[in-house]
């Protein structure tokens, strides 16, 4: 047995760079308020299967596809022997060979549903483009996003147990080799990268954690941008603005349906507990703007759960009664919303800062920290 060279630097960093933006980017996901984090990891997950993908045509011997072993019967004899040494493969084994590929098509299938996810739904990011009213109940890309996610989970966790198998009961030294490069073989077949090789390498890496870098610490860069406008009430209607948002702050038209806003401008002696009664006149004017801009005539995600979520639109006067909001807030403890810091549940600012301008996008939100 002699020591052959099987795996260029570039695979070995690559192979660790898939290992912690998949991890990164899956537990992100579970985030709402990290979204673009979760969007940053994936697409830079993205980016190192690209060059991968590329380098399966112009890389050395090994790395290319026309390398990797299909042969299925190859594939039958090698998992059917889990206990017995199997023929040796000094680049990828007919496993290996199958869960990379499917790991790449896979990979592919759940960034590009994300890309749809994040454009349809949240506005944001390249496809925002998509976000419209028609595209409300597209909730499907989500889905389809989620079960390619887990099913590239899956695969890397088939691709984990045969690598565990390998090394503990075959006593290959596959998994060393990603580590070292070396491979132990019977004959030497020490792999040659030639100049072009090593520079492409080099980019991969480089652009790999370029565009993590870039995606995270650019907010406004086209693949994480928010597409969903500000809005200035104090110019799209004066009198809601100041006569709305003189007790508390200016919440936006389209978190409640039209239904709510004539209801609550209906009885604005008794709203709240206070009596926030105005001119016939201006509430007229002022309901009209509410209704214009409810829930039912906004694309925004908030605005359709919201309205999903009622059972009844026709007796619901605050936004923090709907089961949306409830299911969305479960997490935060009753001491957070009375702590001095943010009052009320109905401070909506305190956490989201941009809400008086009509955004309240999962990134934008900070809970502030509470002195007990
Ligand atoms: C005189 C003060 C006052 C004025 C003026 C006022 N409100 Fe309120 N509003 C309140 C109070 C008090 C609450 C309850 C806040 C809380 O629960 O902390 C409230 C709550 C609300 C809520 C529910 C927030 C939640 O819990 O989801 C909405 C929506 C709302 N107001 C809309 C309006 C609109 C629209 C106008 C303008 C027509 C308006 N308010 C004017 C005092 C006022
Ligand atoms: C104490 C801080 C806090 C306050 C106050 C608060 N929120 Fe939130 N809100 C959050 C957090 C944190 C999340 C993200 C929860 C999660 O992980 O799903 C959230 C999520 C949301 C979402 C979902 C965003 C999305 O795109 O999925 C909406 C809509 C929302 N809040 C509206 C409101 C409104 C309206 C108010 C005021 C009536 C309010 N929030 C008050 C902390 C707060």
């Amino acid at each position: 047995m002699t020591k052959s060279y099987i795996w260029p630097l570039a695979n070995r960093v690559s192979h660790v760079l898939l290992i912690l933006f998949f991890a990164a980017a899956y537990i992100l996901g579970d985030f709402d308020e990290l979204l673009s984090y979760h969007v940053a990891f994936g697409l830079a997950l993205g980016v190192v299967f690209l060059f991968r993908g590329v380098w399966g045509f112009i890389g050395p011997q090994h790395s290319k596809f026309k390398d990797f072993n299909f042969n299925l019967l190859d594939l039958k004899e090698y998992l059917l022997s889990p206990f017995s040494k199997t023929k040796e493969y000094a680049g990828h084994n007919p496993a290996s060979s199958w869960a990379m590929v499917a790991m790449l098509v896979v990979a592919f299938l759940a960034i590009l549903t994300g890309v749809l996810t994040y454009g349809i739904e949240e506005n944001h990011g390249v496809l925002s483009f998509l976000h419209s009213s028609y595209f409300k109940e597209m909730e499907i890309f989500k889905d389809i996003h989620e079960f390619f996610s887990n099913l590239f989970l899956a695969i890397v966790g088939v691709h984990i147990a045969g690598v565990l198998i390998n090394r503990f009961i075959k006593k290959s030294d596959a998994i060393d080799s990603m580590v070292s490069g070396y491979k132990k073989l019977a004959d030497k077949v020490d792999v040659k990268t030639n100049i072009a090789q090593k520079i492409f390498g080099i980019i991969w890496i480089v652009a790999s954690l370029f565009s993590l870098y870039y995606l995270i610490f650019t907010k406004d860069n086209i693949f994480i941008a928010n597409a969903n406008v500000k809005q200035n009430y104090a110019l799209l209607h004066k009198d809601f603005n100041n006569e709305c948002g003189s007790c508390h702050i200016t919440y936006p038209p389209f978190l409640l349906p039209k239904e709510s806003w004539t209801l609550m401008m209906g009885d604005l002696e008794n709203h709240f507990g206070d009596d926030a009664s105005i001119d016939a006149v201006t509430n007229l004017s002022i309901l009209a703007f509410l209704r214009q801009n409810s829930a039912q005539n906004s694309t925004h995600q908030a605005a359709l759960k919201i309205l999903k979520s009622l059972k009844d639109t026709n007796s619901t006067l605050a936004i923090t009664k709907t089961l949306f909001w409830k299911h969305k807030h479960k997490e935060i403890e009753d001491r957070v919303f009375a702590s001095k810091e943010i009052k009320s549940r109905a401070n909506c600012k305190a956490c989201h800062k941009d809400i008086e301008r009509g955004l309240i996008e999962n990134d934008l939100i900070q809970i502030p920290k509470i002195k007990v």
